[in-house]
């Protein structure tokens, strides 16, 4: 077993800086090692610092796309990113990407539904990221990402994004921050939603069975894990961009990792919008060493 491990230096889909030193830190804490550990081969991809689509892509050519910010920058790394995950896919690896901002969703999971249709999405996240051109309010695409998987998104910049994903192959874990026109699309196509409301009532355990009986049923359909870190509550992952209140302690984030690998179909993972940068080096430890954990978790490391 191989896991292919993608470094994604990309923070264009939101507009702080230091998101993309996030692969760095996870990489320095040793997360690759750890990985090793748990008796995979590991494929390190490198950074990826897509340096060479932003000097050719800069503020001046790349102007709004209506509400839109930087939206040919963010299809370009995507539609690029996408590519290489795929071919890590088509090869029969693991693909981990770490971001990076929550724009690369849209390139992880359009890249792994080319390799495996019959993918279902579990999205953990404080927030949707299934806003539309139309309905977003600052227009960063870090909180467009689902609408383009879903195909509700048609901006010819992004006729790569082949809108694949059916409503019915998502579900989202951990929500607490939905704008009105989010909750809206969501309500219309009767995705599956568990808010921290949910987590509450239920329980993780409950919530994460109810997810995938929804979306994987007889559980044979493999398995994407979109993983947000400002899913956690900012009290164990507080080095995030859009942190939020109330949220999923480090053990119920854990729990969801350890539950979706323990199905034997879980195919890729994206661990994102870790930023080390915008808080005391104390904190950004934390954030870090929260993401290694989520990581070993998925790929299989059990606490006994
Ligand atoms: N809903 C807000 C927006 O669309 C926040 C999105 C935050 N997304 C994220 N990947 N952290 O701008
Ligand atoms: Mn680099
Ligand atoms: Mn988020
Ligand atoms: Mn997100």
């Amino acid at each position: 077993k191989t896991v292919a491990v993608i470094g994604c230096q990309f923070r264009g889909g939101q507009g702080k800086m230091g998101v993309e030193q996030g692969p760095v830190h996870l990489v320095n804490a040793g997360l690759l090692g750890q990985i090793k550990e748990l008796g995979w081969n590991v494929r390190w991809d490198g950074y990826q610092s897509y340096e060479h689509l932003e000097e050719k892509i800069t503020v001046e050519t790349d102007p709004n796309i209506g509400r839109m910010r930087r939206p040919r920058l963010v299809s370009n790394v995507c539609e690029e990113v996408s590519k290489t995950v795929e071919q890590h896919a088509k090869e029969g690896q693991f693909v981990l990407t770490l971001g990076g901002d929550h724009s690369l969703g849209m390139a992880t999971i359009g890249g792994t539904l080319e390799v495996y249709p019959e993918l279902c999405v579990v999205w953990v996240d404080a927030h949707a990221d299934i806003n539309t051109p139309e309905t977003t309010d600052l227009g960063w695409l870090h909180g467009m990402p689902v609408s383009f998987l879903l195909g509700i998104s048609n901006v010819p910049e992004y006729s790569w994004t082949k809108g694949k994903l059916h409503p019915s192959r998502i579900a989202y874990i951990g929500l607490r921050d939905i704008e009105a026109g989010e909750k809206a699309t969501l309500k219309k196509l009767g995705i599956k939603t568990f808010s921290m409301h949910h987590v509450d009532k239920y329980g993780i355990g409950g919530v994460v069975k109810m997810a995938l009986d929804a979306i994987n049923p007889t559980r044979e359909r493999p398995i994407h894990l979109s993983f947000d870190i400002d899913s956690l509550d900012p009290q164990f992952a507080p080095s995030t961009g859009t942190p939020v209140w109330g949220g999923l302690t480090f053990r119920e984030g854990r729990y969801i990792c350890e539950a979706v690998c323990e199905t034997g179909k879980l195919i890729a993972m994206d661990l994102v919008e870790v930023n080390p940068c915008l808080t005391d080096p104390a904190s950004a430890k934390r954030t870090v060493a929260a993401g290694c954990a989520l990581v070993r978790a998925a790929l299989g490391e059990e606490l006994l």
